[in-house]
């Protein structure tokens, strides 16, 4: 597994920036590769920047969108169209101005199309991914695809997606979860497990803000993933942390 690489950026809206480029010629590279690549998304405040600046870009189209599968790290169990979904954020920030495949586009299920239980929208997430493991067959190992570029927004306590620290969801062997009563609000979600979070070619922590910083610092440094939940995920080819000064104020000198 690589080592972790700092990419350092002066503003939210210039890691964005960076994040856009980033995703777009990683996207791009893959398409060019004759692959359909896949993206993980996440929820959050630095995320819907990010969203914003890839639905600003003049290089946006260059990506053939019908051509790339979009999964989510996380979600918020609630009805379909909730303003606190990530999905409906995501949505608003960009993915209605794409043309996308609806048939490559998995969002967790909504409460209302789960029959409120999250357990069984956490299940069917993991038969989508099974499915999915096995180019739309059923049979074989894999439990997920390789994703692409997974990327991690990062809580003030060192979660990822909706992995919080001495939670029992961090030592699920199931690749999707439901969790209950979750620190950060609303309280019912689906995740990702961990095993999850590291089944992608690249992860991208987009991480900004101070509050951030000690989080980052201890994920880095090779906290206890069980504390500091940051510190499990890593890309099979590169884990990257797009930081901004404040986040990283905590970090060693390079
Ligand atoms: C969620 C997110 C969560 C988020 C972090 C960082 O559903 O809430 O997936 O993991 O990425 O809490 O959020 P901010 O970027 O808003 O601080």
């Amino acid at each position: 597994m690589p080592e972790p690489r700092v990419l350092l950026h002066r503003s939210p809206d210039q890691l964005a920036a960076a994040v856009c480029a980033r995703l777009v010629s990683t996207l791009v590279d893959a398409q060019s590769s004759g692959r359909v690549p896949s993206w993980v998304l996440t929820g959050g405040s630095i995320a819907d920047r990010i969203h914003e600046a890839v639905a600003d870009s003049p290089a946006r189209d260059v990506v053939d969108w019908s051509q790339v599968e979009l999964w989510w790290g996380d979600e918020r169990f609630l009805p379909d169209g909730d303003p606190e979904r990530n999905h409906t954020q995501a949505r608003r920030a960009l993915l209605d101005a794409l043309s996308l495949d609806p048939a490559r586009v998995h969002p967790m299920a909504p409460s209302d199309q789960a029959g409120d239980d999250p357990d069984r929208a956490a299940s069917a997430y993991a038969d989508e991914l099974a499915t999915a493991a096995h180019g739309g067959g059923v049979g074989g190992g894999d439990t997920t695809p390789t994703f692409d570029v997974l990327m991690l927004g990062v809580g003030p306590d060192g979660h990822v997606a909706s992995l919080f620290p001495g939670r029992p969801e961090l030592d699920d062997e199931r690749t999707a979860v439901a969790v209950r009563d979750s620190p950060k609000l609303p309280p019912t979600r689906t995740t990702l497990t961990m095993p999850v979070l590291r089944r992608a070619r690249e992860v991208w922590f987009v991480v900004t803000g101070e509050e951030k910083a000690r989080a980052a610092q201890q994920a880095l440094a090779g906290a206890d993933v069980t504390q500091v939940p940051a510190a499990g995920p890593s890309g099979r080819q590169s884990t990257l942390w797009f930081l901004d000064r404040p986040a990283a104020s905590l970090l060693p000198p390079s």
